[in-house]
């Protein structure tokens, strides 16, 4: 079965960057390696979308998420890739 992988697409513009995507980054790298998600998933960045006053910012699948606190990522993650 080809089942299509469900892109997260991390902002990496400074801004983003700076206001906590390098920790949501880090966070969402080991998440998907702990709950063996890594096939299911299409992990990449973005450069700045000029959205920077609502960063951090991310998109999953269709979804767009703003202002994504890192102690928020793995409920949104659970959330958007969860389950088997
Ligand atoms: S740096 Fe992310 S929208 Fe500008």
């Amino acid at each position: 079965m080809n089942e299509k992988p469900i892109v997260i697409a991390i902002c990496m513009g400074s801004s983003c960057y700076a206001r906590g995507n390098a920790r949501n980054a880090e966070i969402i790298q080991r998440w998907l390696a702990r709950e063996g998600r890594d096939a299911r998933v299409e992990f990449t960045g973005t450069l700045c979308e000029g959205l920077c006053k609502e960063g951090p910012n991310l998109r999953i699948g269709e979804k767009t998420y703003r202002g994504v606190d890192p102690a928020a990522i793995e409920d949104i993650l659970e959330y958007e890739c969860g389950g088997s």
